[in-house]
């Protein structure tokens, strides 16, 4: 959700610009800009569209002179896509430009009083009130430092804000509050990014920069800032991804090679925590004593990292006998919840989640714990939550998660198994047969990667569905949920997901001729009464198609498609059953010609609310 860049060093800054937002252009965007400090001047170019219309208007950045700029991808919040909306923006005198990702809550009576003071503006958006609100301050104090501290004082919202002016012709001045911003440095050059793949073609050593503090790149390095402007001291982080972790690495879409490093991604993510034939928790901050002290789970997450939630609530609820609720965190956040003592767990690919990020906040002032599964690492979640569960997933640049949400579930499973052997709740030898089945898991996945074709076939017989629906029992009806979001975020038909137990109350009612239902059918005392709903449907006219374990038993007849996947604990079927149905979308989305990666009116990171 939006991206911004930043470079000062010996090069030409405008590639090293284009290059980095090419790296975030997964987070979504619907126009671009970048603005460079040239002999005294500053040049800004902007355009609406993707970052190839920007590239030629510069001749992939050949054409806009500098070392030191600023860039930009805007994802639409105040104002339409257009070039004037486009960031960067600048004050009348172009003395100054910035670029801004989050929202400014108070702009509109900001925007008032600037007018007030003699501003005019030229655009709809937010971050030109922010710009013209720094430049007013830098020209009431002279100084760029106390002007970025000023702004901070005076917006509610969320920024990550990168500013320059002409007096410096060879520094960038950031801020954040809320919205990610990363800095790096290397051989005398500084760059600034909302995520590390940006800038990881260049540095893997980087600063994580915290809420409100301001950041000062020069050739020298980076010096950091509180609001007082003092000094404050950072630490680099040694990003341990290579590039090629960001790149297509062969595959045709970004969405297809991580559904592919799936087997490994929960091999690495169950190895963070399986050692030595014991699960310890140790890295993640958490002792036995801690999860002896645990009475009950909240469970938070947005979109599949709350699926994530629904699948764990079953697991956790029958291995360690706990009460677990699962909320959405944007309603956990405005809700005044009855709270007991219990553990709170966010869960978040980005760790920037505006919402989840509040839902920790409400969280910890109710005087609850809060457990990270995030796997971004140094995110605001992650740091801001008081235990850590980094997932192992590597970059994650299709905007539809598939490995992410995988490690998430395994992290899931290893914390219930974990905490049912400190309760006691299961006994030693089930214990470890659990433990071996979750060790099995990488190689049953390799093994229904290597049935995407059979998938591939039947996607191709039902690209033209109108509406698609999932049906399933228990977690059955959790990983439905996930299918469902999957189909339609990418494909964009219509999909629901339901309790096959809730057809009959209402939703049966749009079962049609043609209307396409999976069942997901892994839980033997269940996939019966959900293979009757099935039948059901298709006596309404639905084609019907399941995804069913090897051992569930299925008719001869009748099922117009089916998919067996292998046998393993029910409890950790939701591994394998999403499989199937992540490449169901994915076929489907490319067989209708859609942008799989950077599906439309979405974004990798929500940023904001
Ligand atoms: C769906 C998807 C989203 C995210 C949601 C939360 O494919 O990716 O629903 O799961 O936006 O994002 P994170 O996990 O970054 O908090």
């Amino acid at each position: 959700m939006c991206g911004i860049v930043g470079y000062i060093g010996k090069e030409q800054a405008a590639p090293i610009l284009l290059d980095g937002l090419k790296k975030l252009e997964y987070r979504g965007y619907d126009s671009a800009g970048i603005a460079l400090l040239n002999a005294g001047d500053i040049d800004i170019v902007k355009a609406k569209g993707r970052l190839k219309v920007l590239y030629e208007m510069t001749d992939g950045g050949k054409a806009v002179k500098g070392t030191c700029g600023i860039g930009h991808t805007r994802w639409a919040t105040h104002g339409e896509p257009s070039e004037n909306n486009a960031h960067p923006h600048c004050n009348d005198e172009k003395t100054i430009a910035a670029v801004h990702n989050g929202i400014i809550e108070n702009y509109a009576e900001l925007k008032e009083k600037l007018i007030k003071r003699g501003y005019k503006f030229y655009s709809q958006t937010d971050t030109e009130v922010a710009t013209k609100l720094v430049d007013y301050y830098y020209k009431k104090y002279g100084d760029p430092l106390r002007a970025i501290s000023e702004f901070a004082l005076r917006v509610r919202g969320s920024y990550a804000l990168a500013v320059i002016y002409k007096d410096f012709p060879e520094t960038v001045f950031a801020i954040r509050k809320d919205s990610p911003m990363i800095i790096g440095v290397a051989g005398g050059a500084a760059y600034l990014a909302s995520d590390v793949p940006a800038i990881l073609k260049y540095t893997k050593s980087v600063y994580y920069v915290d809420n409100l503090q301001i950041a000062r790149l020069e050739r020298g390095g980076v010096t950091f800032f509180n609001l007082d402007r003092e000094e404050v001291e950072k630490e680099i982080v040694k990003i341990t991804w290579d590039a090629e972790a960001a790149e297509k690495g062969g595959f045709e879409h970004f969405m297809l090679k991580e559904i592919h490093e799936q087997p490994k991604v929960v091999k690495d993510t169950v190895n963070y925590i399986y050692q030595n034939g014991n699960l310890g928790f140790s890295e993640v901050g958490l002792s036995d004593k801690d999860f002896k002290k645990i009475n009950g789970l909240i469970i938070v997450g947005c979109g599949s990292a709350y699926h994530v939630g629904l699948v764990m609530q079953y697991v956790t609820e029958d291995l360690a006998r706990v009460p677990v609720r699962v909320e959405l965190a944007s309603e956990f956040r405005y809700r005044n919840p009855v709270v007991n003592g219990e553990l709170v767990i966010a869960i978040s690919q980005s760790g920037e989640t505006a919402d989840t990020l509040a839902a920790v906040r409400a969280a910890k002032e109710a005087g609850l714990k809060t457990l990270a599964i995030v796997n971004v690492v140094g995110s605001s979640i992650a740091r801001e939550a008081d235990y850590v569960f980094y997932t192992k997933a590597g970059p994650e640049i299709s905007v539809a998660t598939t490995k992410a949400y995988s490690a998430q579930l395994v992290a899931g499973y290893t914390f219930a198994l974990k905490l049912a052997k400190i309760r006691k709740t299961i006994e030693d030898n089930e214990y470890s047969k659990l433990l071996k089945e979750l060790s099995a898991l990488p190689e049953k996945l390799e093994l229904l990667l290597s049935q995407k074709e059979q998938i591939q076939k039947f996607a191709a017989k039902t690209m033209d569905k109108k509406d698609v629906f999932f049906i399933g029992r228990g977690v059955d009806y959790a990983v439905s949920v996930e299918g469902s979001l999957k189909l339609k975020e990418i494909s964009y038909i219509h999909s629901e997901a339901y309790a096959a137990g809730e057809l009959k109350h209402g939703t049966i009612s749009l079962i049609e001729n043609g209307t396409l239902v999976f069942g997901v059918l892994t839980q033997k005392k269940l996939a019966e009464k959900t293979l009757s709903n099935l039948v059901e449907t298709a006596s309404r006219g639905a084609l019907i198609a399941a995804v069913a374990s090897e051992g569930i038993t299925l008719p001869e007849k009748g099922l117009d498609f089916v998919l067996r996947i292998p046998e393993t604990d029910e409890r950790f079927a939701a591994s394998l059953a999403v499989i199937p149905l992540q490449f169901f979308a994915y076929y489907l989305s490319v067989l209708r010609g859609n942008d799989v990666d950077k599906p439309r009116n979405l974004a990798k990171s929500v940023t904001v609310e």
